[in-house]
């Protein structure tokens, strides 16, 4: 399969680069800036690299930034280097690159020349003499956006930039195609070698005709093909699952969200039933039905050795007490290893077994920072740096079957192996459950009465239609939940003075839980989900609606 390979020198907008690409259905892979390309990287079995993006970076070329092997430029594929990825490029080949007087921040127009004169169109000019095929192909993808600068020969866009540097002399060979409005090089490309930069973003949705720009780089001049299909995926993992676990049995540590039950589908489909065991800690602080929603939705995939440890009477009894969040924390993650471990014996595999964890490519990517430095494991997880999966990590022993997936590549891939719709529409769920959702002291009472209410909110919000995207409200929304305060507060039930829970509810938008925006519910919507609450349990007193976003509240009340 062609793919496209993009080295992070650590730009926030990396791993956009990568879904752009992936979404035209050609591959990508994000590996370090300064990965070494010897070593199977530009020959990885049937994948066959086509070209490569150098991105951009928050670091100066001259300062503290991360330098490319040399032999990118030796490889002859076509670069294509991107604000601190075209400084890199100008630099390493001898050019020079010096900080802006004023950064060029936000939407920046750009004039792109090398076009034919208007009367041949304002086609790029191809001819002898002209610039190559290349560069045509390339310059055939920028637009002629808002506010044609009516120059001849030339188009002008808005596109979006975020530097401080800029290009002050070109290296040897390079030629300036673009110009910002404020008179920097915007487009610069190599007369003979495939190498292209521009100082602008095309994967930021706010640039004008970026994807287009992209798309000629990867098919106009890479010729990359578009095979990047979820059912050839499948495919290849699980060809490559069944060769790498042999006859050993593979264990998958599920937590009923949607990544463990998508990698615990796709193990059932690569590998012969017998040999996959599933393993589900019921630890009390589950939603209601959790546990029984997760059994139904692997029995239905295939599961024949689904083995739910029942813990809660463990998990309640060692938070008796407890009432500090941190260390409410501490005590339910290391319960959870020790259980797991013991539980784990207690299944009598061999020692040659395979753990597998439905860890997802952005897990592997620490935030901001680039897959560069943190190569592997920043699951935010409970099963993460537990001592058993690093034993199985040393032994070569550990599966992460969806580690090249983004999450809603990890929801398609659940659908095609016939994953419930209702699993993988879940919400997310913190792995300390609803520990972490009562405030103060958790007992099994008081989990009854938050799974009630929360019960309640959730089926509202599956029922309820938002009047401005026509879609249910739990769609639109990112987590929603119900928090159970510590306080109670005052009412009137009948005539009957009544002293009941505080419940606070929780809805939220966001794009990866990094930030996230408070839900704008429509009042009445949110009046009659209180009103049933309070009228079904009969605990809670009052109900509040959470307005804080993330910042500088976290999404947690824990
Ligand atoms: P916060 O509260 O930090 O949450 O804004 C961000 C996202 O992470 C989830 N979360 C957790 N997930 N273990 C987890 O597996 C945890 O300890 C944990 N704490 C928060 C939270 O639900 C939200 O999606």
């Amino acid at each position: 399969m062609d793919k496209i390979l993009i080295l992070d020198f650590g730009s926030q907008t990396t791993q956009l680069i990568g879904r752009r690409i992936r979404d035209m259905g050609v591959y990508t892979e994000i590996v370090p800036g300064d990965a070494p390309l010897s070593g199977g990287l530009l020959e990885d079995g049937a994948d066959r690299v086509r070209g490569i993006i150098l991105s951009g970076s928050p670091e100066s070329v001259y300062e503290a930034g991360a330098a490319p092997d040399k032999a990118i430029y030796e490889c002859g594929l076509p670069l294509l280097g991107i604000c601190y990825g075209l400084q890199r490029m100008n630099y390493d080949l001898g050019g020079l690159v010096e900080p802006l007087p004023r950064r060029e921040y936000g939407r920046v127009g750009v004039t792109v020349t090398g076009f034919e004169p208007a009367g041949g169109g304002s086609g790029p000019s191809g001819g002898s003499g002209g610039p190559g095929e290349a560069v045509r192909r390339f310059l055939e993808g920028f637009p002629s956006g808002s506010g044609e600068n009516g120059t001849p020969g030339s188009r002008y866009f808005t596109s979006w930039m975020s530097h401080g540097d800029t290009l002050t002399r070109l290296a040897s060979g390079f030629r300036q195609y673009g110009q910002s409005d404020n008179g920097y090089p915007a487009v610069v490309i190599h007369e003979s070698r495939p190498w292209f930069g521009l100082q602008f973003h095309p994967e930021v949705t706010h640039c004008e005709g970026g994807l287009e720009i992209l798309r000629a780089f990867v098919f106009g001049v890479c010729g990359a093909l578009a095979a990047w299909t979820m059912e050839r995926y499948v495919e290849e993992l699980r060809a490559s699952l069944t060769a790498r676990v042999g006859d050993n049995p593979a264990l998958l540590l599920i937590s009923g969200g949607v990544d463990s039950t998508v990698a615990g589908a796709l193990l059932l489909k690569a590998l012969p039933v017998d040999q996959v065991h599933l393993m589900y800690m019921d630890t009390g602080l589950m939603r209601k039905d959790e546990t029984e929603t997760v059994r139904r939705a692997l029995e239905k995939l295939g599961a024949r050795h689904l083995h739910i440890v029942y813990c809660q009477e463990e998990f309640l009894s060692a938070l008796q007490g407890l009432t500090e969040p941190e260390a409410k924390r501490k005590v339910i993650g290391d319960l959870f290893i020790t259980i797991q471990e013991r539980e784990v014996r207690a299944l009598g595999l061999p020692d040659s077994y395979f753990l597998a964890q439905g860890t997802l490519y952005t897990d592997l990517i620490e935030s901001g920072k680039g897959v560069g430095k943190k190569a592997h494991l920043i699951k935010s997880h409970h099963n993460v740096g537990t001592p058993l999966v690093d034993a199985k990590r040393k032994a070569g022993r550990i599966l992460e079957p969806l580690d090249r997936l983004y999450k809603d590549e990890v929801r398609r891939l659940g659908a095609l192996l016939g994953v419930e719709g209702e699993v993988l529409r879940r919400h997310p769920f913190p792995g300390p459950g609803l520990a972490v959702r009562i405030l103060g002291e958790v007992t099994a009472e008081k989990c009854n009465i938050l799974r009630e209410a929360d019960a309640i909110f959730i089926e509202e919000l599956k029922s309820r239609r938002s009047p401005e995207t026509g879609n249910c409200f739990y769609d639109d929304i990112w987590q929603a939940f119900a928090v159970l305060l510590p306080i109670r507060s005052v009412g009137v039930a009948g005539d009957v003075r009544k002293y009941g829970w505080v419940l606070a509810l929780r809805a939220i938008t966001s794009a990866d839980g990094m930030t996230a925006d408070v839900y704008p519910f429509p009042t009445g919507d949110l009046l009659e989900i209180s009103t049933r609450i309070t009228n079904l349990v009969k605990d809670i007193g009052r109900v509040t609606y959470d307005i804080s976003s993330k910042p500088p509240a976290t999404i947690e009340w824990e």
